[in-house]
């Protein structure tokens, strides 16, 4: 388990929890913290003429290979939903279990209230074809632009075209990930896991 983070989760980033430890049935309205753990990255994006910002995503997922397409999901209220839509570009930022801290400050601050770079000290490396820079500690990160957008409740599920894409070396042996890379578990409240020492090769 990675040590938690020394601040709680506050307003922003929670999750509606399924309520305390009993089995049986769960309300609809809590039920989508049963889908734990979530890989848990960092996105950084940016409005055509202001500073960029960095997001924790726990909702994102691959889509398509061919285009290659990654989507993520984004709450109407954050400050990042309206530079999704200013600018249509961003960067999807693996982070390793030691950056913990740091995604757990992006996903509990937002970009209207403070600098997140300054605050976490994390280092914006500037992207190969896309406007907002990817997080330099990432151990792999895909530029995208914007493909495809839809209201989804109350979000907005933003489809992006891959037209870039990093990793660092050692990161992946042969298609693989290695052990060195050691990707974000969201467990939930303020509970993170990595990747397990063992591992089942077939
Ligand atoms: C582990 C974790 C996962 C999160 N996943 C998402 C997500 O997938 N979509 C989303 O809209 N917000 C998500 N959040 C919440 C945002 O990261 C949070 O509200 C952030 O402060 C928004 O920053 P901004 O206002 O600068 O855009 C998550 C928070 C945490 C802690």
């Amino acid at each position: 388990m990675v040590p938690p983070p020394t601040e709680n989760v506050g307003g922003e980033g929670k999750t509606e929890d399924a309520g305390g430890a009993a089995g049986g049935q769960v309300t609809p309205g809590g039920s989508l913290g049963l889908a734990l753990p979530r890989m848990t990255v960092l996105a950084t994006c940016q409005s055509p003429d202001g500073p960029p910002n960095l997001i924790t995503l726990s909702w994102h997922s691959p889509i398509s290979r061919r285009p290659p397409l990654y989507g993520m999901s984004i709450d109407f209220s954050r400050a990042s939903h309206d530079m999704l839509e200013a600018l249509g570009e961003w960067v999807i930022n693996f982070m390793d279990c030691k950056d913990v801290k740091s995604v757990h400050y992006c996903g509990t601050h937002s970009g209207r209230k403070v600098d997140k770079w300054e605050e976490t000290g994390l280092t914006p490396e500037p992207s190969g074809v896309v406007a907002p820079p990817r997080v330099r500690e990432a151990y792999a990160a895909l530029e995208c632009r914007l493909f495809h957008s839809v209201p989804l409740g109350d979000h907005t599920w933003f489809t992006g075209e891959v037209v870039a894409a990093w990793r660092r070396e050692g990161a992946f042996t042969d298609g693989i990930l290695a052990p060195s890379a050691r990707p974000l578990f969201y467990l939930g409240k303020n509970t993170y896991d990595t990747s397990g020492e063992e591992r089942e090769a077939f």
